[in-house]
């Protein structure tokens, strides 16, 4: 209600956290896997591209955007967005800024438990014995072709994750996020940095288990492909990284920097979060998942394993298995491993959890450990289908809608009240105020142009995709080929919502009990439906409620 007093205590914990928001498991599992499906080498040059008419953009903006409502007395995107525009509108599009972090946590700390979980089975030497598909689907109790997924020690992980970061948060900024990050960010480095080196020296000379050397992984990540630069998906794919792995369009951003003084520097801070991100990403990220299962599996195995995109399959089904062969070394190679993606992870749930607070406590002037609680109860209805039905049911689900998709529509939001409503000269004084790093003029026309723009055509792009690609139908449009009839693809906005990615089997010897589960699972991705649309709708009326108490109290 009233301006917060939280603050960072150093600045040195503010980068930390900020970086740790976005340093996560996207670095070392997303990131690999994502460049191993499209194409290697081919990846990276539409990734930096990205990077920097979008991704170092819009952290600008997110933190000018964050640093300016925190002086307005708010710590969230829907009163951040409200005072950069006029209409009321702008308040609830800040609900994007909310529901994302609830919607995404909710699966985000299903895996960081899974990580706790494989740490301690690690470090007890567990993988020497089990396979770890065997522990995944004990520790999930996911079963092919069930809709109900229940283990009760994974439920039990699962609270005590749940219960750690609300600890975590009820202790704020200080004491809590940024000494999290102050131990858990250096460690993760260091686990990262001697794993990589440790798999730099495999050699099928030494090690009668290898059959490539690392190296050959190396040059597949970094190798450019100059001729896939033409391929689309492979473009789309590169944006929808650079989102994920910089906590993009989330509205993670905006609260951490809202905790910031008016002339604080913003340019130098942000880019050296961003740069440290990329650090995790591209050196350590893509040093340790690829290279490492090359030199044990070959290309051809790696590239199916990483087929879906994700790297889960690799992270936790095939990598505890390949540290077998370092001996001694394997149960604390696996502790590192499982160590560094928890550190990752619960230092970017902890800022999905802030907003979610930061509305509470600024907007309704709850305390900071009732707002804690909060969150945690908020959370309980989504988390609990997420462990307790099929992945690809919630799980999915809330990945698609609210961990890629929404972060799209939040920026290009955002990139147009920032850039058009609030005014591109107003909000490039704000972006160097105090600054410590001259942002080139150049991004001064990126963030007005071609930001919004590369936006507006990622999103149209995401929406109306065709199962057979752009690609085709452009080709065929100048003569080449014939483009099949149309058909929405799985993975597009409508493809999604027509279910086009599960389609019910048919055909003669169809599997009955296969037909039985996409129909559960088709309904199941229906009910989350409506509950994120309930949740969505329900924000609204709390953020009006909000207002109006403003208005009541003669503070709007
Ligand atoms: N930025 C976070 C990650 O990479 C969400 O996992």
């Amino acid at each position: 209600m009233s301006k917060s007093k939280e603050q960072w205590a150093s600045r040195l914990g503010l980068v930390l956290a900020m970086a740790g928001n976005a340093v996560g498991l996207g670095n070392f599992l997303r990131f690999p896997a994502q460049a191993a499906k499209n194409g290697g080498g081919a990846f990276l040059i539409p990734y930096l591209v990205a990077l920097v008419v979008m991704g170092l953009p819009l952290i600008w903006v997110e933190w000018a955007m964050g640093r300016y409502g925190g002086q307005k007395g708010h710590h969230s995107a829907p009163g951040c967005f409200q005072s950069h525009g006029r209409s009321g509108f702008w308040k609830y599009f800040g609900i994007f800024g909310l529901w994302t972090n609830l919607v995404i946590a909710a699966y985000y700390l299903y895996i960081e438990s899974w990580t706790m979980t494989y740490a301690g089975y690690s470090i007890i030497g567990g993988f020497k014995q089990t396979k770890p598909e065997e522990f995944f689907a004990w520790m999930t109790g996911e079963v092919p072709n069930q809709m109900l997924a229940f283990s009760g020690f994974g439920m039990l992980i699962f609270g005590v994750c749940i219960a750690i970061n609300i600890f975590i948060l009820s202790r704020g900024l200080a004491k809590g996020i940024e000494l999290v990050s102050k131990i858990g960010m250096p460690l993760l480095i260091v686990f990262a940095g001697l794993l990589a080196v440790r798999g730099f020296f495999i050699s099928p000379q030494n090690d009668p288990v290898a059959i490539e050397s690392p190296m050959v992984g190396f040059n597949f990540v970094w190798e450019p492909k100059f001729e896939k630069l033409t391929d689309p998906a492979v473009w789309l794919a590169a944006a929808g990284q650079i989102f994920f792995t910089l906590s993009i369009g989330m509205g993670t951003v905006h609260c951490y920097a809202s905790y910031l003084r008016e002339k604080d520097d913003i340019t130098l801070n942000g880019a050296t979060a961003a740069w440290t991100n990329e650090l995790c990403e591209i050196v350590l990220g893509g040093s340790i998942l690829i290279p490492i299962a090359v030199a044990y599996m070959g290309l051809d195995k790696v590239q199916a394993a990483t087929a879906g995109g994700s790297g889960f399959g690799l992270g936790f089904m095939i990598f505890p298995t390949l540290f077998n062969n370092w001996g001694w070394l394997a149960p604390i190679a696996g502790f590192m491993w499982f160590g560094l993606l928890f550190f990752a992870a619960i230092t970017s749930s902890l800022a999905m959890g802030q907003p979610v607070m930061a509305f509470l406590q600024s907007e309704y002037g709850i305390s900071r450990e009732r707002s804690a609680v909060l969150f945690g109860a908020m959370l309980l209805p989504l988390a609990l289908p997420v462990a307790l039905l099929h992945s690809a049911s919630f799980f999915d689900e809330f990945d698609f809608w609210a961990g890629t998709f929404a972060l799209v529509v939040f920026a290009m939001g955002e990139a147009i009240l920032f850039a058009w409503v609030f005014g591109m000269k107003r909000g490039w004084e704000e972006i160097n105020k105090g600054a410590e790093l001259k942002v080139p003029g150049i991004f001064y026309y990126i963030i007005k142009y071609v930001t919004p723009a590369f936006l507006l055509v990622i999103l149209l792009a995401a929406t109306f995709k065709p199962a057979a690609g752009w690609d085709t139908y452009i080709k065929s449009a100048f003569g080449s080929g014939t483009a099949p009839a149309w058909e929405w693809a799985g993975d597009s906005l409508v493809g999604r919502l027509l279910h086009k990615d599960i389609p019910i089997p048919t055909g003669e010897n169809v599997d009955l009990a296969k037909v039985e589960f996409t129909k559960k699972l088709q309904l199941t991705r229906d009910i989350c439906r409506l509950v994120m649309v309930a949740l969505f709708v329900a924000f609204g009326f709390v953020i009006k409620n909000a207002w109006d108490n403003r208005k009541r109290e003669g503070r709007a």
